[in-house]
């Protein structure tokens, strides 16, 4: 665990629990850099880490809703949401004409009908909010919230009666689904107040797809979306579109899938390195875009493509420039069916010449 204390994630493949060790792995090679793009920032713990070891940070994720809570982390020094100004944003304010667009079309899927109601208040009173520091403080209460009060932290199943009828087992944290949103603000309130600070560098965030990204950095961290050798992939979007829906609020109603149990929000829907059989050509021309990058790519063994494919490529993509592969240990304690273990692996490719 990181000795840097780091705020709580609870997103699918957050580097929370790794990031210290790469950065020493980056350290250990003695590379120079000043500034970092976090081109698939998710929740935004490589950038805050850099931006600890003061760097210029630039954070970038294709959704929205990652990229204001990136904005809250990375761009903002300090938090002026108060925790009973977020409560107060649970009431409805007189004279204030409020859609209910959750309550109307997620009865029974991911929130109970008092949680939709408070959702639909909270969040429109996050929009009117005209001070933008107290703005992103409360999308990031609000998506935390809604985060840590579904069942697996994910929204790409209708599975509000699991929650409900929970009775005990060994899987599942019915105890945190079930805490209000006042009491889980308490908790992100404390998060922000603790985790938001200057660095003196000019960070920033961007929401944009991997390959539109235009920003240039001396290091490109690249953490993409994982696949696995079995076949079946859940993509983020797929898992996240609920709160992708929330940071596009108005959007919602013309935006959902019927066809879908779980009525999906198609917004910012992309197949951008969602699909493993474009996957190396999409990295490849990433790779390219960033090649006077130092380059860091992480991914896990066992997977589509393999370590030693991306490596290969890197070596195409950066001739003559050192390439390091580094095995990082165990994922979890998981063992794959065919019981080899599934490591983290680091690929670095430098921008120092091979010594022959
Ligand atoms: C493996 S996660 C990154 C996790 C992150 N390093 C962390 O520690 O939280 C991959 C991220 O890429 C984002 N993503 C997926 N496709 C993308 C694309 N085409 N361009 C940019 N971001 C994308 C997802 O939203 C997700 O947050």
């Amino acid at each position: 665990m990181s000795k840097i204390k780091l705020p709580v994630t609870r997103y699918y493949g957050s580097k929370r629990k790794l990031v210290e060790r790469i950065w020493n792995e980056i350290e250990n090679l003695g590379l120079e850099f000043n500034s970092v793009l976090d081109v698939f920032g998710g929740t935004a713990i490589f950038s805050y880490y850099s931006k600890v070891k003061g760097k210029t940070v630039i954070y970038n994720d294709i959704f929205t809703f990652n990229t204001l809570i990136g904005r809250k982390l990375i761009e903002h020094t300090s938090n002026e949401l108060t925790y009973d100004h977020a409560v107060d944003l649970l009431q409805p304010v007189a004279d204030r004409i409020y859609l209910n667009t959750i309550q109307e079309n997620f009865e029974g899927i991911y929130f109970t009908n008092e949680e939709n109601a408070q959702i639909d208040i909270f969040i429109q009173n996050a929009n009117a909010l005209e001070n933008e520091n107290q703005r992103l403080s409360a999308y990031y209460l609000l998506f935390q919230s809604c985060i840590i009060k579904r069942p697996y932290n994910l929204f790409h199943r209708n599975n509000l009666s699991m929650r409900l009828n929970y009775s005990g087992g060994n899987f599942g944290n019915k105890k945190t689904w079930e805490r209000p949103f006042e009491e889980l603000f308490s908790r992100f309130i404390k998060e922000l107040d603790e985790f938001t600070f200057e660095n003196g560098q000019p960070n920033r965030a961007v929401n944009s797809s991997a390959l539109n990204c235009n920003e240039i950095a001396d290091l490109i961290y690249i953490d993409p979306p994982y696949f696995n050798s079995k076949g079946h992939h859940t993509t983020y979007h797929s898992k996240y579109h609920f709160l992708e829906g929330l940071a596009n609020y108005g959007e919602i109603a013309n935006h959902i899938n019927p066809d879908k149990n779980n009525r999906e929000i198609v917004i910012n829907k992309s197949e951008e390195f969602e699909r493993p059989a474009r996957f190396l050509q999409e990295l490849e021309q990433l790779i390219l875009n960033h090649v006077n990058s130092i380059i860091v790519i992480s991914y896990r063994n066992n997977g589509v493509p393999s370590i030693q494919e991306i490596s290969d490529l890197l070596i195409v993509c950066k001739p003559g420039c050192q390439i390091h592969t580094i095995d990082l240990g165990m994922y979890g304690y998981a063992l794959n069916k065919t019981n080899k273990l599934n490591n983290e692996f680091l690929i670095i490719g430098t921008n120092d010449p091979l010594v022959a």
